[in-house]
């Protein structure tokens, strides 16, 4: 198939580390919103990115991109589309789409539209009508249309990169895994040095950690991807890849990933969720309060997600589980980056210790950030004395 166009999507605040990961896997950067990058490629560069890719969503390539007034019109230009040879005539094809046109008030009938247009299409040439429906386990279709104009992409991913395939047993408010994996690359850690995460919840940034410090795809951990449904998939040119990334990945770490947790329940999800990544063995797991994790000599990053009062806790309980983040930060961690993952800045100013740089983040449409302090040895680390504007308020 030739080159084209692939929109890699992805959540609010993540683009930039997206465009890095595009960068490093030597690809071009076309252009960048402010939940997606694109790229150009073939359909073998769009199996490369889902393979690949730690932050993105959804790898889209793009078929067609045509002016569209009204839905017939773009049924018209959808059935243009040589949908024979994307889709299986005894397929099964899911379409979505994300639709801001006047007059369409309902995005669904903008879908419904365009798998019209592709089924009649392929039962037109073949005779036989594919099914269609909701699930995104095999063929995926995605439209884009907004003030007249469309574009119509295969979405080679099918199910959402974030599903790895390893938390089969998540917890109350777990971190999604392409964020986890942003959060693991903004702190900088790339393999050197150690990372202890207490309150691990269901493991996910101790798992995304030990999968960037091996270089290890993600990818890998998958069975399905909407681009093995397309009729001329070559199943040899995906096994090689996924061979290649295999050999080139690293067998073990240098420093240790340690993963705690006070519920034994959560400890005992993430040590499962390991184990189906293929990392247990380099995740040291034990049940505890956080302040009692073990923080090995040598160095490495720090990183937290505790609860903020959203969606779990009370904010007025986790006042003083904050104060306690500072000062486990600046009597245990001396020599490492401690990093803070919060949607509540009100909460963070409980920590008392200066923030070096403030990441920002989206979870699940709260505003988060990524706070980092740098945790010096010695007395170089300062609280922030009172009447400072993010004293503890104590
Ligand atoms: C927001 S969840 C972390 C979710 C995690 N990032 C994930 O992806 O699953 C916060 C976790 O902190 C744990 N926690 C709360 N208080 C704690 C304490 N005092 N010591 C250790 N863990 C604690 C909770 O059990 C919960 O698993």
């Amino acid at each position: 198939m030739n080159t084209s166009r692939i929109l890699i999507t992805c959540a609010k605040s993540i683009p930039s580390f997206l465009r890095q990961e595009l960068v490093e896997l030597n690809y071009p950067v076309l252009s960048e919103t402010m939940a997606g990058v694109e790229t150009e490629g073939t359909i073998d560069d769009a199996m490369r990115l889902d393979l690949f890719l730690r932050t993105g969503h959804r790898v889209l390539f793009t078929l067609k991109s045509f002016a569209a007034r009204d839905a017939d019109a773009l049924y018209r230009e959808v059935k243009d589309i040589p949908w024979e040879t994307f889709i299986p005539a005894d397929g099964y094809v899911c379409v979505t789409s994300a639709v801001a046109m006047p007059g369409i008030r309902d995005s669904r009938y903008a879908s419904l539209k365009c798998k019209d247009a592709v089924v009649d299409r392929i039962k037109e040439r073949t005779g036989r009508r594919p099914d269609s429906g909701p699930e995104r386990d095999r063929s995926v279709v995605h439209l884009f249309w907004s003030d007249g104009q469309a574009t119509v992409y295969l979405d080679t991913s099918g199910e959402p990169l974030s599903r790895r395939g390893y938390r089969k047993i998540p917890l109350t408010a777990p971190m999604q895994e392409t964020l986890a994996a942003a959060v693991i690359l903004a702190t900088g850690w790339s393999g050197g040095g150690n990372v202890v995460n207490p309150m691990c919840g269901s493991g996910t940034l101790a798992i995304e950690a030990a999968l960037i410090g091996l270089e290890r795809p993600p990818g890998l951990l998958r069975g399905s991807f909407g681009f093995m449904h397309l009729p001329g998939f070559n199943d040899a040119v995906w096994q090689a890849m996924r061979e290649d990334a295999r050999r080139l990945s690293k067998k073990t770490l240098s420093g240790r990933i340690i993963a705690t947790d006070v519920n034994p329940a959560a400890v005992e999800a993430a040590k499962k969720n390991a184990a189906t990544a293929g990392v247990d063995h380099l995740i040291e797991f034990s049940v505890c309060d956080f302040a009692e994790t073990t923080v090995p000599e040598g160095g490495g990053v720090v990183v937290m997600n505790p609860e903020y009062g959203e969606r779990m806790g009370e904010v007025q309980k986790l006042d003083a589980v904050y104060a306690r983040i500072g000062d486990f930060l600046k009597q245990k961690c001396a020599g490492y980056r401690g990093y803070v993952f919060t949607g509540n800045l009100d909460l963070a100013k409980k920590i008392g210790l200066r923030t070096k740089r403030r990441i920002p983040f989206w979870n699940s449409g709260i505003e988060c950030r990524l706070l980092e302090y740098e945790l010096y040895e010695g007395s170089k680390q300062k609280t922030r004395g009172r009447g400072d504007a993010e004293t503890r308020g104590e």
